[in-house]
């Protein structure tokens, strides 16, 4: 199978992937930060969700779990993750429209109505301009009082964290697109990128740096 080069591997490395579950659940108290977000997205019937870099589909599959009725989109450029997240899906019987690419102006237009739009893990992996792009693009796609819901490494506030992220993170995704969220800049962004009443609900300490939950919304 042919595979992009222009992003981040799930694990840093293609070879990697298939121990990507596993590494999530083992280094970074998964079960902690995935059910802080879901309780944080809250999900409703009504709602039609973008889960922007799903990868092996761990969060869309939660979110399915909590309430089968909504619909899910799960976007990813990595086929490969894909292909897994569709038989973890296909497994439990959950139906999710998985899509294979980035967040393109196509994409934005294709998927509109979108209530929530929700990413865990991904920004940390992108180029400073990418996570521009994307949130304006997340701006974009979503109803006006729709909201953004992101999990990912935040502000390392202490020496320690800043330790582990150091060796953990920044030793698989290298320092260049990871720094910026380790120095804190994901809020600052989703303001410039015209989202409103952006907070940091959550930051939790893990093995490999400290995850934050972002939240904000669409006015
Ligand atoms: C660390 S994994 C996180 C996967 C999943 N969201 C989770 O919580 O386990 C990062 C994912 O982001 C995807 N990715 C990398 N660059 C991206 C981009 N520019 N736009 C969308 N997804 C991207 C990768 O293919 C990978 O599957």
């Amino acid at each position: 199978m042919t595979v992009d080069t222009e992003f981040t591997p799930a694990l840093g490395d293609h070879r990697l992937t298939p121990f990507y579950d596993l590494a999530i659940a083992l280094l970074t108290r998964e079960g902690v930060w995935r059910r802080r977000l879901v309780t944080q997205i809250a999900p409703t019937s009504s709602d039609r969700i973008l889960d922007v870099g799903c990868g092996t589909g761990s969060l869309a599959i939660l979110l399915k779990q909590r309430t089968p009725d909504i619909d899910i989109i799960g976007l990813d450029p990595d086929p490969v993750v894909l292909a897994r997240a569709r038989r973890k899906a296909y497994k439990r019987g959950f139906t999710i429209d998985w899509r294979n690419g980035f967040l393109s102006d196509d994409i934005v237009e294709q998927s509109r109505p979108i209530s929530k739009v929700v990413s865990s893990l991904v920004f940390h992996q992108t180029p400073l301009e990418e996570k521009q792009q994307m949130l304006a693009k997340m701006h974009a796609l979503l109803e006006p009082g729709g909201s953004l819901h992101i999990a990912d490494y935040g502000l390392q506030r202490s020496k320690l964290m800043r330790i582990l992220f150091r060796r953990t993170v920044q030793a698989i995704d290298g320092i260049e697109d990871t720094q910026a969220n380790a120095d804190g800049v994901l809020p600052e962004l989703m303001e410039t990128a015209g989202f409103a009443d952006v907070t940091e609900t959550q930051i939790i300490p893990t093995l490999t740096g400290s995850i934050s939950l972002y939240w904000a919304q669409r006015l």
